[in-house]
């Protein structure tokens, strides 16, 4: 056995990925009844975060409580990652106290680097590229509300971010076809598109992207890193607004989902936000702690 990384989706096989997305269930379903599941005593998750959270850091942070162990808090600084220590040598160092890390940072290539050096499992806890975990929790949201998103169709309606590429990895993991609806000038990395092929399409309009989805998708316009852009953003994007109306093109039956923080009016209307009937956003937020729990526990399983 070798260490397993989770920098991507793609760095589990697709039985791996519903086998984690099945333990998310079961775990969340054993919480619930107040069973504990501690397979994690002794052991600690460091936790880089070069960029905010909530979801994120608790819910990892929670889930290693729940599961016997316990997470370390890490900023840029007040660590000698913000005062230019080599992501190598900080690897090395780090991956020789701790079972797992988890890194949010601004590019992928850090964590790669990170990866490279380290003597345990890395999760990459959102980058400039990807955001594997909220996928994790996406998918089993979906499962939960409406069952397998195979051959499902998802409309990804909005910037052609981090998000959207792991959308895009879940495509291709799960089989299912993502029609992407973006501003020319805002398209996701053609070469992760490629990666995908005709199970991935981009079209300009967004009711072009939702007719007849079963899954719709956003995220804010402006990432984290993209402060600046805002304005520009805010216009690019217009008519790109997730609502009701837009909702009406979409299967009757779909769910819209948002790894929040949502920004009400922008990317989504308040109403489609807050109708459970429709949105599922706060279970999705909810399955991070579970599928991350159910991750972890498979990456100690699997590496050695
Ligand atoms: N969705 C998500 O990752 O949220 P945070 O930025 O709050 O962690
Ligand atoms: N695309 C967003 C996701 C936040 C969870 C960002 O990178 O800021």
């Amino acid at each position: 056995m070798a260490i397993r990384h989770f920098l991507s989706l793609m760095d589990l096989t697709r039985e791996e990925l519903d086998t984690v997305i099945e333990r998310a269930i079961e775990l969340k379903a054993l919480r619930a009844q107040g069973i504990a599941t501690e397979p994690f005593r002794d052991k600690v998750l460091g936790m880089i975060f070069e960029k905010s959270s909530t979801r994120t850091r608790v819910s990892f942070e929670a889930g290693m409580a729940q599961m016997g162990g316990s997470a370390l808090f890490l900023s840029p600084r007040d660590t000698q990652l913000g005062r230019g220590e080599p992501i190598e040598d900080s690897a090395r160092v780090i991956s020789r106290m701790v079972d797992m890390v988890m890194i949010r940072t601004f590019g992928h290539n850090v964590l790669e680097r990170f990866a490279a050096h380290s003597r345990v499992p890395v999760i990459n806890a959102l980058s400039d590229s990807f955001h594997p975990c909220q996928l994790l929790a996406d998918v089993q949201t979906y499962v939960e509300h409406r069952g397998s998103p195979t051959g499902r169709v998802v409309a990804w309606v909005g910037d052609g971010n981090n998000m959207c590429h792991s959308y895009i990895n879940a495509a291709r993991q799960f089989d299912f076809e993502l029609r992407i609806a973006c501003p020319e000038g805002y398209d996701p990395d053609e070469s992760i598109v490629a990666t995908a092929g005709d199970r991935v399409s981009i079209v300009r309009k967004p009711q072009d992207a939702v007719r007849d989805a079963d899954w719709v998708a956003t995220d804010v316009w402006a990432s984290m890193g993209q402060e600046t852009e805002q304005q520009q953003r805010l216009k690019a994007f217009e008519g790109f607004l997730v609502d009701h109306e837009l909702m009406s093109h979409a299967n009757s039956e779909a769910i819209f989902m948002h790894c929040l923080p949502a920004h009400r009016g922008e990317e989504v209307s308040a109403e489609l936000l807050e109708d459970e009937n429709i949105s599922v956003v706060w279970d999705e937020a909810e399955n991070r702690l579970h599928a991350q729990k159910a991750l972890m526990e498979f990456l100690q399983e699997n590496s050695n």
